[in-house]
């Protein structure tokens, strides 16, 4: 099979032969009646991890955060989520099909909070108010850009809501990244947040899944609701021993991936007229244009789709590539060299 270097997400990934061999050999049962040992054992590493009481395995990240949101939020309330958020952007309209709350989307440059603005847009219990009931807050902030959110910022969001009494919940798909890039536990990170879903299919290169964690009473309604959506698992152990090699073994790896970006980043950045702001590099995640060249988006990617490379179209002019587990270093100096023979030639 034709090998291409794949950057447009780090969903991509393959299984390791660790996560291959460990579906294998994995013990199961049927989960809805609680009784796959695999499924629970990754769900208490994943509480451990977490710094939360329980956890629960769930489909993919959209469930997490939805399900979060079903379990925090009654029908009609408002619920405050960044304006560039995948939960607000990228899951298929849910929060109005699925949860049905009303959104309150707040600026987040670099996925930071104004707490002053939300301070002003909390609302309280009114026969005309909407009350907010939930927060939602994202690190790494995705939308194309894999920045980490300062904890402080996170922080602060947390203490206005517990002032308020509101729950905050954090996407935190690609928590690990952050915790990498900023040196700090996940279970710091995650101290002040009533709830959290991470990926195991991101950076961590599982092949399926999500972890919403919680206290004990959220994890129970949470359970309950995943099983009205139709997410009850049978023998998913299968599915669930691959997630437990990824935390027990994949985080080194984005450490790597991390310094892949930098490397692509910096070298693409010196190709002429390509704008690529390397300050923007927080993790895996590079953005570059092609404002500045004789060459549409399109025909830009179909030349590195022609030299077997995948990048993303992210807007009219822009792409992004991001590294991940299966991308090595000599990659990415095809890539940068493939990227600067087309240029060349334009
Ligand atoms: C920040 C963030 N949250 C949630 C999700 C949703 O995850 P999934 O694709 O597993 O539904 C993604 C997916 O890319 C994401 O980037």
């Amino acid at each position: 099979m034709k090998r291409f270097i794949d950057l447009r997400s780090d969903t991509v990934t393959q299984p390791s032969q660790e996560m291959r061999d460990a579906m294998h050999k994995a013990v199961v049962g049927d989960d809805i009646m609680g009784e796959d040992p695999t499924v629970r054992k990754l769900e208490i590493m994943s509480a451990d991890i977490t710094g939360k009481e329980d956890a629960l395995f769930v489909t993919s990240g959209t469930m997490g955060n939805q399900i979060a949101v079903m379990a925090l939020a009654n029908r009609g309330e408002e619920v405050i989520v960044g304006d560039t958020s995948h939960i607000y952007n990228l899951e298929a309209g849910a929060l109005a099909a699925l949860s049905q709350v009303q959104t309150r989307a707040i600026e987040v440059p670099n996925g930071v909070y104004d707490i002053r603005k939300m301070e002003e847009l909390i609302q309280a219990d009114g026969i005309q108010n909407a009350r907010t009931s939930l927060i939602c807050i994202e690190n790494t902030n995705n939308l194309n850009a894999g920045f980490v959110v300062p904890l402080e910022n996170i922080n602060a969001v947390c203490e206005l809501a517990k002032e308020n009494n509101i729950p905050v919940h954090l996407d935190g798909a690609r928590i690990f990244n952050a915790a990498v890039a900023s040196k700090t536990p996940v279970k710091e990170i995650t101290r002040n947040v009533d709830t959290v879903m991470f990926a195991l299919t991101k950076g961590l290169a599982a092949p399926f899944g999500a972890i919403l964690a919680g206290n004990k009473d959220f994890i129970a309604k949470a359970r309950w609701m995943k099983q009205r959506i139709g997410g009850g698992f049978r023998q998913a152990g299968f599915l669930a021993a691959p997630g437990i090699v990824a935390l027990n073994a994949m985080s080194p790896q984005l450490e790597v991936d991390h310094k892949h970006a930098q490397i692509l980043g910096h070298g693409l950045s010196k190709i002429n007229k390509l704008k690529v702001d390397t300050s923007r590099i927080h993790t895996n995640i590079i953005t570059g244009s092609v404002e500045d060249l004789p060459i549409t988006i399109d025909n830009f990617l179909e030349k590195l789709l022609h030299m077997s490379i995948k990048a993303k179209k992210i807007s009219n002019k822009s792409f992004r590539m991001v590294t991940h587990y299966g991308i090595e270093e000599r990659d990415l100096h095809e890539v940068i060299k493939a990227v600067g023979d087309i240029i060349d030639e334009l």
